[in-house]
């Protein structure tokens, strides 16, 4: 698919996620069939006085693109110069936040605020769009609250914009994170709409990834909490799609693999400890499901240097094939 003039290879993408997707992990994503990645959220107005952990969020590798640099904000001139700083640094799209739910961004009038005035939300993408020249894209939810689904009339509006795609959070702002998401609005948006629209919320699993395009004629998901602590998510969903095999678990060994090459990554990016202690959250991740995790887990989390991660978790693979062969 191409959104603007940017070919995507897949239509599985990589939500943005605050305090999640980071570099590193964006690379583990890409490498494992993510089409498009998305950066964390970038406040404008800290982007635009340079303050130093925004300007991190947009570093990036050449491996991971194409890559979609987030930002939010409410000031029309702040969003333009944000994004001209986006696209200066490398963004091969820039994306806009209104959807973003919680009180300190919506207080400021950002984020789902928008979605109180679609007309308001029309301008500040079609301005913005109007002044960058990669392609401009926006992530909305359906609604403020379900007695105020705006999501058909911001797509008829966002249709007369230079706006390339749009992705959809199919909950309302009052849900936040909660209740399930509701996919009912997708085909009713995509029968209006003239550029491509991406399905999010709920997509958890590679089956729901297949169910998604066959319930809504969705042009690509985004997928979020389901690739917490599960790239594979990618992976097998790829796999699914393209030769109808379901595979939703990833094998003992893998997921070990993946961890440390996720470990490593993130040392290599973010320095040695920091890198290696930031990595801590991860751990119960990748280790999810396995035989004993929580004892394993115990251990890597205050290990102070990555060989003694890796030779636990070399060890670990081993007594949990031993453990099978048992059985
Ligand atoms: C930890 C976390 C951080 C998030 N940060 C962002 C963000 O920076 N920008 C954004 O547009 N949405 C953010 N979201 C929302 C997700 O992109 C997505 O819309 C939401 O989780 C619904 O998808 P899901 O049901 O697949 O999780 C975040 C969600 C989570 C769980």
């Amino acid at each position: 698919m191409k959104i603007g003039n940017i070919n995507i290879e897949r239509p599985l993408f990589l939500a943005p996620m605050e305090g999640v997707t980071d570099l590193p992990f964006r690379v583990i994503c890409k490498r494992m069939g993510a089409g498009l990645v998305y950066t964390e959220f970038i406040a404008s107005e800290a982007l635009i006085r340079n303050v130093k952990r925004s300007l991190d969020k947009m570093s990036m590798l050449d491996e991971e693109r194409p890559v979609s640099v987030q930002i939010f904000g409410d000031k029309i001139d702040s969003m333009i110069e944000s994004a001209k700083i986006c696209e200066d640094t490398g963004a091969d799209i820039v994306d806009i936040n209104f959807g973003c739910w919680v009180k300190k961004v919506v207080n400021n009038n950002a984020g789902a605020a928008f979605l109180k005035e679609p007309e308001r939300l029309a301008d500040m993408a079609e301005k913005v769009a109007q002044s960058i020249n990669v392609p401009l894209t926006v992530k909305t939810r359906i609604g403020w609250d379900k007695n105020s689904i705006k999501i058909l009339k911001v797509t008829e509006l966002l249709n007369d914009t230079k706006v390339a795609a749009f992705a959809v959070h199919c909950r309302t702002r009052e849900q936040g994170m909660m209740g399930d998401a509701d996919w009912s609005w997708l085909p009713r948006v995509k029968e209006i709409a003239k550029m491509p629209v991406i399905l999010n919320g709920d997509i958890l699993t590679p089956k729901d990834v297949k169910r998604a395009f066959e319930e809504t004629g969705c042009d690509a998901v985004m997928v979020a909490r389901g690739a917490i602590g599960n790239p594979f998510i990618f992976k097998n969903s790829v796999k699914l799609l393209d030769t109808g095999i379901l595979q939703e678990e990833p094998t003992a060994e893998e997921r070990i693999e993946t961890c440390l090459e996720h470990l490593r990554l993130t040392i290599e990016y973010k320095g040695f400890p920091r890198g290696l202690h930031e990595f801590r959250k991860h751990y119960s991740g990748y280790l999810k499901g396995l035989y004993n995790n929580s004892t394993v887990r115990q251990q890597v989390v205050v290990m102070e240097s990555y060989e003694e991660v890796e030779l636990r978790l070399k060890e670990y693979v081993e007594e949990l094939t031993q453990e099978l062969q048992l059985a």
